[in-house]
């Protein structure tokens, strides 16, 4: 299957009532360990790469690597997916790259840090969906901060989405999908002593506006065992805490189709990585220490598939092009 605009995968989640991971990539071993997960479970799968990734890869890399994958799967539907886009231009440049989906997170300013008005949020907002929509392309907004500051995105304060305006945001610009603040933060240090969560919060939005995909940022839930073999071989990640998939699970019901993971990615590369280098010190070829990190990725993500719903769905969904979701926006009057 080619790739696929990601509101067909989030449409298809809510029929379902199941949640997409959205996996964040910035290199081969990574993307090929998430679609080798969504082979092996038959999920569909959202691989998304923030602006940190597309520098890293010079854009063209990691572009060839997303078609890469999508020529080697052809049975699982994909969504290419930018991660926080933090101005129209940044959005601009994915979806000429041939990205399917965009977030535009309004919630910053284009420095990734400093919180907007709600009039500014909407006003950027706007202006991607002006451009993306007639394209076909999916945008993802956001409203309320998220804590936690990840390689400079964040304003490192909560600032929970206030439902009033979740109803009045998704209405005015017609957003594809909202992430919600609800207390979670990027990064490995999400909780001091345990996991603080407005897990209500998402009943009441989804309460609100039933019809739009909710989507949770921060939803790393940093696994105790993973803290403890960084940690064993030499790494230095003291009071890790991430969100528990109980807490992620018990809002699936309530409107969330899509759950960003990036942190347990890393650290499960760090963990395999660091294994290797102190028990087999005379090895010296990246592919004696890639290969275990890309497997040991893949496990993790088959079991992040499973515990949120998204395996045995990939063969659901429809292929559908952009062209076929310009019609879709038309019929429904979104453009
Ligand atoms: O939103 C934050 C993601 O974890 C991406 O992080 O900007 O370091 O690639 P990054
Ligand atoms: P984590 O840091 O919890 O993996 O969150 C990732 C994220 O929200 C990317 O947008
Ligand atoms: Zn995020």
């Amino acid at each position: 299957m080619a790739l696929v605009p990601m509101r067909v995968l989030l449409d298809e989640a809510a029929k379902g009532k199941y949640a997409v991971g959205a996996y964040n990539v910035n290199n081969m071993e990574q993307i090929q360990a998430i679609m080798a997960a969504a082979h092996n479970t038959g999920s569909p799968v959202i691989i998304q790469a923030s602006r940190g990734a597309l520098k890293y890869t010079n854009f063209a890399y990691l572009r060839h690597l997303m078609m890469a994958a999508a020529e080697e799967n052809p049975d699982i539907p994909i969504a290419m997916h930018l991660d926080h886009g933090n101005c129209l231009e940044t959005c601009k440049i994915a979806i000429e790259l041939g990205f399917t989906s965009v977030m535009i997170d309004g919630s910053l300013k284009e420095d990734s840090k400093t919180p907007t008005t709600f009039e500014e949020n909407l006003e950027v907002t706007q202006s991607v969906i002006d451009y993306a929509r007639p394209l076909g392309v999916t945008v993802e907004a956001e409203l309320g901060t998220l804590g936690g500051i990840e390689d400079g995105v964040g304003s490192g304060q909560v600032n929970l989405t206030d439902p009033d305006q979740a109803v009045e945001f998704v209405d005015r610009p017609k957003v594809d999908a909202l992430a919600v603040a609800i207390g979670t933060s990027h990064g490995a240090y999400k909780f001091k002593e345990e996991p603080r969560l407005a897990l209500d919060l998402v009943r009441e939005i989804n309460s609100r506006i039933p019809n739009t995909a909710l989507v949770m940022h921060g939803s790393s839930s940093v696994p105790k065992e993973l803290v403890e073999q960084v940690n064993k071989y030499g790494g230095n990640m003291p009071n890790a805490m991430g969100v528990p998939m109980s807490a992620i699970q018990s809002v699936i019901p309530h409107g969330v189709r899509k759950v960003n993971i990036d942190t347990d990615g890393r650290m499960v590369v760090t963990a395999a990585i660091r294994k290797v280098f102190i028990e087999s010190p005379e090895k010296f070829d990246p592919r004696d220490y890639l290969g275990p990190a890309r497997s040991a990725h893949t496990e993790r993500v088959i079991q992040k598939m499973r515990d949120l719903g998204t395996a045995g769905h990939a063969g659901e969904i429809e292929q559908k092009s952009l062209d076929d979701m310009i019609e879709f926006y038309k019929q429904k009057g979104m453009i």
